[in-house]
């Protein structure tokens, strides 16, 4: 989604703010802009496209300057274009960079086109340059001119904004979309992603909602949604070069399927001793909380619902706790019940997506019991709203695709289902059970990582066709619904997944030569039915690719049988979701795709 960077410094900060555009590609873009101050004018580039045509501009032009703003934009409001790129002016005055949706933007546009304004996009974000330099004609500074027009805004967004007329400060500010300040050497900076200015700094300070603050080279103020000046906390982060780079992979999405093994073992690393979880690895007073919760309800998205959707059988059986599993986006508008002493959980890689963030708000204002996310990235707006949290540990995820976010939030939500059953007493013997197995993860998850070259060979076949069909059964019908997302949305082909039991209850008509079905057959107490499921389709010409335990008999006319490596049970999605990923990223390989950056698609989804 889009990316906000800026830069006040004592050197050049063209470069910086390029290259920190290039940091936040994997976010998903369409377009990219900078503005710069050169002393009585703004150098203002805008390309449609990818960031390295904007920098061909730079070279070309050669701007200079010590003060500026950039973007990545992902059209919301009009299409990706030149035009509707940012930075957005007014008056050849005030340049603005704004991440976020303006909710009444249309009435805020009659009032300015009364005023004379005329808009030369069809973005919401244009309104805020002339909103901006409205306030600055009865105003002196660009800091009052923010407040009185955030007054004004209904809706999201991070704001930096630069004024011809003041060639040392950028004005910047937040509500609801991520924003920070970082502390360089003779330089401050601003992005809404700390990837964009890691390498340039390891101190940043995140900006709460209704925040506005004031940089320049030398110093920075910062103040509340009352114009009080305030402090926010400098926290100090290493993000390594080397994290943020593709190593010795063709795609971020390779290399992030490849770190599975040690991401796993980050995630359990710390938490887990003798044969059972530690306590309060969820925050302190966590594990007493637990032991008063009757119910768990977890709100999140895409992959993330995938992982809550397996969890909620640990739950059941593990915890003895019944779960209910919401999409986000639709939580609030169910007009949800909620019990006594209900756990109410997010799960969310980024930490930022905006359904996600709103539904634990909304839960905030209701009867639950506490809050608790299971989240990637510690510095996240849903991190620091959440009560009680536990981070994966994956190390920076760039690939559109969720990949080792997906494991290690599977891996988290087992360290939850673990400790609220120690809380409430229950499963003693289950529980160390699987702290074994968790501890022999890592090693099977290598072991699973040498499936590659099977799955090379299959992935042809399935890059030819327009359709796949995926089939699990029970804790296996998430893991088959996460396979059909990877596939539609690195490869572009369509992609269902069924509970292999539904097959006859209509998907089976579906079933020819040119329908490549990918089926997951673990061993498990109905295992035998999940051989006659894929039985009918096989009757039906169906081409099979079953990923299964050695120990289940099934003979395939066609496709293939690929054997996986035994684990226990409860952590078997977590080993099955890995040929998945693998079989998405080949096919995509073959059909030439934009593999991390997929059309159309954000890493970040901070729109509602
Ligand atoms: C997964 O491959 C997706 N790109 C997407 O579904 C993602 O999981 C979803 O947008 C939720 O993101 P989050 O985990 O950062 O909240």
């Amino acid at each position: 989604m889009c990316g906000i960077i800026a830069a006040a410094s004592t050197r050049n900060v063209g470069k910086i703010l390029v290259q920190g555009l290039h940091k936040m590609e994997y976010r998903g873009y369409d377009s990219a802009g900078i503005a710069l101050h050169q002393e009585n004018q703004i150098a203002h580039l805008r390309t449609l496209g990818k960031v390295s045509l904007l920098e061909e501009k730079m070279i070309l032009e050669k701007p200079k300057s010590k003060l500026g703003i950039a973007h990545t934009r992902w059209a919301t409001h009009g299409e990706p274009s030149e035009e509707n790129a940012h930075p957005h002016k007014s008056n050849e005055r005030v340049y603005i960079v704004h991440n976020g949706i303006i909710e009444n933007y249309l009435s805020l546009k009659n009032f300015l086109a009364k005023e004379g304004y005329s808009f030369t996009s069809e973005t919401d974000s244009e309104l805020i340059a002339h909103l901006l330099d409205y306030f600055l004609t009865t105003n002196n500074s660009m800091l009052d001119a923010m407040y009185l027009m955030i007054e004004k805004l209904e809706g999201a967004y991070a704001i930096a904004a630069i004024d011809r007329n003041d060639k040392s400060n950028i004005v910047i500010a937040r509500n609801k979309s991520p924003l920070l300040i970082g502390l360089g050497e003779d330089e401050l900076l601003a992005a809404s992603d700390p990837l964009a200015i890691g390498q340039l700094t390891n101190q940043f300070i995140f900006l709460e909602d209704g925040d506005v603050a004031n940089i320049s080279a030398n110093s920075y103020q910062i103040y509340d949604s009352l114009k009080n000046q305030i402090k926010r906390e400098i926290s100090e982060i290493d993000i390594s070069s080397e994290a943020s780079s593709k190593g010795e992979y063709k795609h971020f999405m390779e290399k992030e399927i490849f770190e599975q093994p040690v991401a796993v073992l980050n995630t359990i690393d710390g938490r887990v001793g003798g044969d059972d979880v530690l306590e309060n690895i969820f925050g302190i007073g966590s594990s007493d909380v637990f032991s008063k919760v009757k119910r768990i309800q977890i709100v999140a998205c895409g992959t993330s619902l995938h992982a809550a959707r397996v969890a909620a059988n640990w739950f059941s059986a593990i915890s003895e706790l019944p779960t209910q599993t919401d999409y986000a986006s639709e939580y609030r508008y169910r007009n949800p019940h909620v019990d006594e002493d209900t756990l109410f959980v997010t799960i969310s890689q980024s930490g930022e997506t905006a359904d996600t963030l709103a539904a634990l708000k909304y839960a905030k204002e209701k009867d639950f019991l506490s809050t608790l996310t299971i989240c990637n990235v510690p510095t996240s707006t849903i991190a620091r709203e959440s009560e009680f949290s536990i981070f994966t540990n994956a190390g920076p995820e760039i690939g559109v695709a969720s990949t080792k976010a997906f494991t290690t939030q599977l891996v988290a939500l087992m360290l939850l289902a673990l400790s609220l059953a120690k809380s409430r007493s229950r499963n003693p013997k289950l529980r160390g059970r699987v702290i074994t197995a968790l501890r022999q993860l890592p090693d099977i998850v290598s072991e699973t990582l040498k499936l590659k070259d099977s799955i090379v060979k299959i992935a042809p076949e399935i890059a030819s066709k327009d359709n796949a069909l995926f089939l699990g059964r029970g804790i296996f019908y998430p893991i088959a619904k996460e396979g059909a997302l990877k596939l539609k949305e690195i490869s572009y082909i369509h992609a269902e997944a069924y509970p292999a039991g539904e097959l006859k209850h209509g998907p089976l008509a579906l079933i020819d030569e040119d329908m490549p079905v990918i089926a997951l057959c673990p061993e498990s107490e109905i295992a035998e039915k999940l051989v006659s499921n894929l039985e009918e389709v096989k009757a039906r010409g169906g081409t099979l690719y079953v990923f299964s335990d050695p120990s289940i008999s099934l003979e395939l006319k066609s496709g293939k049988l690929i054997n996986m490596p035994k684990c226990d049970f409860l952590l078997t999605p977590i080993i099955y979701t890995i040929p998945l990923q693998l079989l998405s990223y080949e096919v995509a390989m073959i059909r030439k795709t934009d593999i991390d950056q997929p059309r159309n698609l954000a890493k970040s989804v901070t729109v509602e």
